[in-house]
């Protein structure tokens, strides 16, 4: 609920209280943010100046509470005494924007600009300010596991104002933190770094026109001794897919100050008199549980609250999807051979991936144009889709609407419609150009097109893919962002039944903005299941697993050349939206069986892969919802001569009973080559026939443990089956070598 009293206003629900008030000189003071308080307790809580600070400005000079540099502030202004990084920017010219009045409203008013807003929350404040000439509204719009926060300027003045820099929010956080960001590039998306948020900004930006693989949106602050389960917690987003930004640091006072929103990096918009302009919504949580405790909440909001509500809680098929097994190389009969085995493997979804129209049969030409390319589907794309249906398989597309070969169609009927600096010459990445999306006309061509082939083959899913940066500067860029949201308004908006999966090279946009539209992610190019601990496990903070695809493909890995088990590669790719993603026409009959196995044990427990809570465990993941808890247990390099391990699972109830058994799995012959001489009556060459048709078809037990246990166990750790250590193979242990993994199910008795 929201309570304003006295010019004291406070956010609050069961998991947070968020508590501001109004200072005499009509500044909004920041008080908590954090557990449940009473509104009483704010003096308590709020920093008091005392005698203030030497080389201070007063707003008055008999009170030290006057100076705006030393007070945590909910939004804060420049040029009047505030020497911190303020969050709004005008045309060099001070801004103190003022208390004026407030609305408690029943709904979030919907953005004028075509910006998504996340749906659901319970009530939001509107706070208005202002100063001469201009009018600042404020809201927060109060959820059950977050807060959301964005900012609109209007122009009250009779001349244009010129904005250079607009946060979605600012806050000052009493403490010490530590700022964590995610950052990388592609096939190297999420890597996790941390930075201790002292004197100097830490700062985390996309420039490159998208919320990019370079630098997530998404931030964590935290205290620098805070852990998985405990610790104090903030957890940060915005619901854009645009250039952004956010800071951190650390005022002489121990005041954290943090901020996101729009980049200003180039950033220029000139508002008319009476014109407004609306920031991207932003997220804002907390928990004092740890970084696992902020993910809970995280992931809570975003399934209820930031994914169409069509595919809230909605379970995902297992799909299989061409590209890595094909690339542009295929042909309807070799299309449909794959669809009958990838449906005997128990996949649901066939997607044919990037090729299908125009002269799109390498990465050069092709893009922009919509006409199914006969040669390759001599049925079109409605007779191929009827066959895959005949299959018993659903049938989803690639598109990439976004951009334009200079080698199509499209590129020499409307050049003008690529995406140019003028006086400057092109730049391609990955050999294409972006289409210009603030053209209507070329949004118009986008949403036909698009539309037209969905419902003429029956599309029931889309992977919309976009594969470069920008090169719109300034509000341009955020013209192009809205222009986009504006296609995927318009193309899914009466599709809501699609499922539509985001990718931009992989996962250079995984980002609120894009999950509005579409419930699923292609989170990296890189499906290689030791890079996916870390890609998926850092994802993982602040996104819920519902929306991370994550598909088994080939090894030796296309992205890394590790060879890792078939097993492992499973594994993985449970603990997200399980796909397949190889030529399935070279499959030796132990990996049928193991693919089979996994397809049948992800869709018996679906419900908890994809919707469970999610945990991180030291040496794994687990997902639990109601009676059922699945862990998984992941290897790098072996030791040699291993510990013992333990599994040590977190949130069941200590005093029930539960099962708890190992998936079975098998290890293959040929990984152990010459060493099985020392066991096998026979000499064996490891590089011989017998030994390479004897690893197609037959295949050793890996340990299997099943324990009747009590919660309390389980929670206490309980010690695994040893590993290899070099004394020989038994039934009885893990033997699995390099990148070995196990899944353990528990059910309660
Ligand atoms: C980049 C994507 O990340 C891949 O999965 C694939 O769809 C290719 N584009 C197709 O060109």
């Amino acid at each position: 609920m929201i309570e304003c009293k006295n010019g004291l206003f406070h956010l609050k629900n069961r998991a947070f209280s968020y508590l501001f008030r109004v200072t005499r000189y009509g500044l909004l003071e920041q008080v908590h943010f954090g557990a449940p308080v009473d509104s009483a307790d704010a003096e308590a809580l709020a920093c008091q100046p005392g005698l203030g600070w030497g080389g201070s400005l007063l707003l008055n000079g008999l009170d030290t509470g006057s100076c705006s540099d030393a007070i945590p502030l909910a939004w804060s202004g420049s040029g009047r005494g505030d020497f911190r990084e303020s969050p709004l920017e005008l045309d060099g010219r001070p801004t103190e924007f003022c208390y004026v009045n407030h609305r408690v409203l029943k709904e979030q008013p919907a953005m004028a600009c075509g910006l998504p807003l996340a749906h659901g929350g319970s009530e939001t404040l509107e706070i208005t300010l202002a100063q001469p000439g201009a009018k600042l509204y404020l809201y927060f719009t109060l959820f059950e596991t977050a807060l959301t926060r964005r900012a609109v300027l209007e122009n009250e003045g009779q001349t244009p104002l010129e904005l250079r820099k607009f946060m979605s929010f600012c806050l000052d956080l009493p403490g010490d933190y530590a700022m964590t960001t995610f950052d990388g590039g592609w096939i190297a998306e999420m890597g996790r770094h941390t930075a201790p948020v002292a004197g100097s900004r830490v700062v985390s930006e996309s420039t490159t026109g998208f919320s990019s693989h370079r630098h997530n949106p998404g931030f964590l602050l935290h205290e620098s001794d805070a852990g998985e389960d405990h610790g104090r917690v903030y957890g940060f987003n915005l619901i854009y897919s645009g250039n952004h930004y956010a800071s951190a640091q650390r005022s002489l006072q121990g005041l954290t100050r943090v901020m996101q929103g729009i980049s200003p990096a180039n950033f220029r918009k000139t508002l008319a008199p009476g014109e407004k302009f609306e920031t991207p919504e932003a997220v804002l949580c907390h928990s004092d549980a740890g970084f696992g405790g902020l993910s809970a909440r995280m992931h809570r909001f975003v399934n209820d609250h930031i994914i169409p509500e069509y595919w809230r809680g909605r379970e995902r098929p297992v799909l299989y999807n061409s590209w890595e097994g094909c690339m542009f190389d295929f042909d309807q009969r070799k299309l449909l051979d794959l669809a009958k085995r990838a449906k005997e493997l128990g996949c649901e979804l066939f997607v044919l991936d990037d090729g299908w129209f125009g002269a799109r049969n390498n990465d050069k030409a092709g893009l922009g144009d919509y006409n199914v390319n006969l040669k390759k589907l001599p049925n079109g794309l409605e007779g191929l889709a009827e066959r895959i249906r005949k299959l018993g398989l659903e049938f989803g597309l690639w598109f990439e609407p976004e951009s334009v070969n200079e080698d199509s169609d499209l590129y020499r009927a409307h050049p003008d419609w690529a995406l140019h600096n003028e006086g400057f010459s092109d730049i391609p990445g990955r050999n294409q150009l972006l289409l210009d999306l603030t053209k209507p006309e070329v949004r118009d061509y986008i949403v036909e097109n698009v539309s037209r082939i969905l419902d003429s083959a029956g599309i029931s899913y889309v992977k919309w893919d976009m594969n470069r940066h920008s090169v719109a500067l300034g509000a341009r860029a955020h013209d192009h962002i809205l222009g986009l949201y504006d296609i995927l308004r318009r193309i899914f908006g009466p599709r809501p039944q699609i499922l539509l999966e985001s990718c931009s090279s992989g996962g250079n946009r995984f980002d609120l903005g894009m999950l509005c539209f579409g419930p699923q992610v292609w989170c990296s190019d890189n499906t290689d299941p030791i890079s996916r601990l870390d890609i998926q496990g850092n994802l993982s903070y602040l996104y819920p697993q519902s929306t991370f695809g994550a598909h088994v493909s080939a090894a030796p890995h296309a992205q890394t050349l590790r060879n890792t088990p078939l097993t492992t590669r499973g594994n993985v790719s449970f603990f997200g939206l399980l796909g397949y993603e190889l030529d399935l026409k070279h499959l030796v009959s132990v990996e049928i069986q193991e693919i089979k196995a996994q397809t049948e044990l992800y869709k018996k427990y679906r419900r908890v892969f994809q919707f469970g809570t999610f945990r991180r465990l030291k040496n794994g993941w687990q997902v639990s919802e109601g009676p059922v808890t699945i862990a998984g247990v992941f290897h790098k390099l072996v030791d040699a001569a291993p510990a013992y391990e333990q599994l040590r699972l977190k949130g069941l109830d200590r005093s029930k009973r539960y099962l708890l058994r190992t998936r079975a799995q098998k290890i293959r012959v040929g990984q152990f080559a010459g060493l099985l001489k020392h066991v096998a009556p026979v000499d064996l060459n490891p590089n011989g026939a017998v030994l390479r048709t004897a690893d197609k078809i037959y295949a050793l037990e890996d340990g299997v443990e099943g324990y009747h246990v009590t919660g309390g166990a389980l929670m206490s750790g309980i010690t695994l089956l040893p590993l290899f250590r070099g004394t020989g193979y038994d039934a009885n242990q893990r033997t699995q070598g390099d990148f070995g993994s196990n899944v353990y199910v528990v059910e309660e008795e």
